[in-house]
């Protein structure tokens, strides 16, 4: 079963595959309509489960107009409209959506939950997000990267603030795509040790840096997230942002990279707080381009999934 749960679970030729196929479907579809089907349908009398714990825009529209790209349906399901996890088992719950639908794509808070959906599923089950880790928005930032700058191999990729879900799929891209990660933040906000054992394990550089200006020296591409992502507590909003002031992206921290360097950031953003509009709106931003990604990506992956 082709589940799509973690870039570090997927082989890396596969990742490849995907990337360059979506590349493909992006450049077949020149400039046509968005409403119009591409040239080929290979969803076509297939229906995509899109169900959401959390908020999304990205992701949702995303997954919702790629599937109609490709010829199929969707149906949306958003947390407390079905029993899952409630009044029925997760379990379950994957059989029954089985005998239904041909994919699942879900956003949840728990990867526990994620795990157990699949594991009891006859269909494949993509992550759209969870608390620790969200590999469509990688797959869409590594293909970004490549559109502008040729090969993410053996670049040095910077990650400044809080170390979130976005951060660990990201490392594991580095062990996947071999590029080099290092991240700028405080003590006790580092990425998850698992991803970056991974990323070690393939035989990528993972480096913690403190200083920002000197982990953003040599960057080819510069990242961050929101500083409290949706599943943290808003109490802990302040004693944040004093910790993580220092590596907000701004001008003076891009201007300390390679001149060439990229911004990226999944959005939602924070506007001022991670990142300053003059970095997220400058030339070398590309933060809507990775929000269109999402939508090429995404159909490579269901194709992968469903081996259309
Ligand atoms: N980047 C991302 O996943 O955005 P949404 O939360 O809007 O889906
Ligand atoms: N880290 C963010 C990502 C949103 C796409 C969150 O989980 O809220």
């Amino acid at each position: 079963m082709n589940h799509f749960l973690e870039l570090s679970l997927t082989p890396a030729d596969d990742l490849r595959d995907i990337l360059g196929r979506a590349a493909k479907m992006k450049a077949a579809r020149n400039g046509r309509p968005k409403g119009m089907p591409d040239d080929e349908l290979p969803l076509s009398g297939r229906i995509v489960a899109l169900m959401f714990e959390k908020p999304s825009t990205r992701t949702r529209v995303s997954f919702d107009v790629g599937t109609r790209q490709l010829g199929g349906q969707t149906l949306l399901l958003s947390g407390p409209e079905i029993h899952m996890g409630r009044n029925e088992s997760v379990a379950d719950t994957a059989r029954v959506l089985s005998r239904y639908v041909d994919l699942v794509m879900i956003r949840t808070f728990d990867s526990g939950l994620l795990a157990e959906l699949a594991d009891h599923s006859d269909v494949p089950v993509i992550n759209g997000l969870t608390d620790s880790s969200h590999p469509c928005q990688i797959m869409a930032d590594v293909m970004t990267f490549e559109e502008r700058r040729g090969s993410i191999k053996g670049k040095k990729v910077v990650w400044s603030g809080a170390a979130t879900n976005v951060c660990s799929s990201l490392v594991q891209a580095a062990g996947q795509f071999g590029f080099e990660f290092t991240y700028a933040g405080p003590e006790g906000m580092e990425p998850d040790p698992s991803s970056c054992e991974f990323a070690r394990s393939k035989g990528a550089v993972t480096v913690i840096e403190r200083d920002p200006v000197k982990a953003v020296q040599g960057a080819d591409l510069v990242m961050t997230d929101t500083w409290l992502s949706m599943h943290e507590n808003d109490s802990e909003r302040a004693k944040r942002r004093n910790m993580l002031e220092p590596y907000r992206v701004d001008a003076e921290l891009m201007s300390r990279a390679k001149p060439d360097a990229l911004f990226m950031h999944c959005l939602p953003a924070h506007r001022e707080e991670e990142v300053t509009s003059e970095v997220m709106d400058g030339s070398n931003s590309a933060v809507f381009d990775e929000a269109e990604n999402r939508l090429h990506v995404q159909k490579s992956i269901m194709r992968w999934c469903l081996e259309l």
